[in-house]
């Protein structure tokens, strides 16, 4: 596996793959690898001739209260967790590379998906994280890209941006992985105390309870909403951001769960602001659905 910090490094990789006619798989991440990175650079090395892996905490798409300085870091054991699962380069620039000039005075615009839910608790948030996709995307020349389905509005707000501004990218979603207790695996996740690592579990909880109710019968999204707030809300510990149940696609609310649609929630627990989602399928019986442990 190599390792490169500059742009140009990335650049001379990359072209070289394409004259040797291998199809560039690229994993964008800010690091800190957990089970859910690593499961999107083993697909990655499944699907593709070439595998770009980026580490790169992007300060656009911090606000200024939020924890852009302390947001965990440990490029050796990134580096070494990526060659083992696959990556065969791994691009980690500095701020001053990807940012020359200081932030950028262009930058991509997410329009109205990019300021709901995340987007209003986070202003600018996906404008940064477009924006330094968008430049990832240019310089790595992907013909795929993973990302975890845990930032569903992210995969969503990517998936608009390929498709608006016509980038030749397939962009893959890939399933939520979880610790074996159900808690939706993060990098935030070192900063909890066991405290509020055991009150974190509520927010699968809730989203388990609006599945559980969607499969007794129950098809108003805001009882689904409500049966996701109340078993958060129980835990004193835990700060409810949002239950939302939206269309999985435009986040527009819906009314009834006719069709399937997405359970949303964000909270603060100590510290990290955490965030999950889960399918809510009407056809799903009441089996459940399947946790996925395997899944980011
Ligand atoms: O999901 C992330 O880790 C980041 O938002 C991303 C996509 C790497 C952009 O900085």
């Amino acid at each position: 596996m190599e390792v490169t910090r500059t742009r140009k490094g990335l650049r001379a990789f990359t072209a070289a793959q394409r004259a040797m006619r291998k199809a560039v798989g690229f994993v964008p991440t800010m690091g800190f690898f957990h089970e859910g990175h690593l499961s999107l650079i083993r697909r990655a090395r499944e699907e593709r001739g070439a595998v770009v892996v980026s580490i790169f905490v992007n300060p656009l798409q911090f606000g200024p209260s939020e924890d852009f300085g302390s947001y965990p870091r440990d490029l050796d054991r990134d580096l070494e967790l990526a060659r083992e699962a696959g990556a065969d380069l791994v691009f980690a620039p500095e701020v001053d590379e990807m940012y020359p000039g200081g932030r950028p005075e262009i930058t991509v615009d997410p329009g109205a998906l990019g300021d709901r839910y995340e987007g209003a608790s986070r202003p600018g948030h996906f404008r940064g994280v477009c924006t330094v996709v968008a430049k990832l995307f240019q310089t790595v020349g992907p013909s795929r890209a993973y990302f975890g389905e845990k930032d569903w509005q992210q995969l969503a707000v990517i998936r608009r941006m390929v498709a608006d501004l016509a980038f030749p990218i397939d962009v893959a979603g890939c399933p939520i992985v979880r610790e074996p207790d159900g808690l939706a695996m993060s990098s935030r996740n070192v900063y909890l105390s066991p405290d509020e690592r055991s009150a974190a579990l509520s927010l699968s909880r809730g989203l388990l309870a609006a599945v559980g109710r969607l499969a007794a019968g129950e098809r108003s999204s805001a009882a689904l909403e409500a049966a996701i707030a109340e078993t958060v809300d129980a835990e004193r510990l835990v700060d409810l951001d949002y239950a939302a149940v939206v269309d999985a696609e435009t986040f527009d609310e819906v009314e009834e769960v006719a069709r399937p649609a997405r359970a949303l929630v964000a909270a603060r627990v100590g510290k990290p602001r955490l965030i999950d989602n889960m399918l809510l399928d009407p056809a799903v019986g009441e089996n459940g659905p399947d946790m996925g442990t395997g899944a980011s």
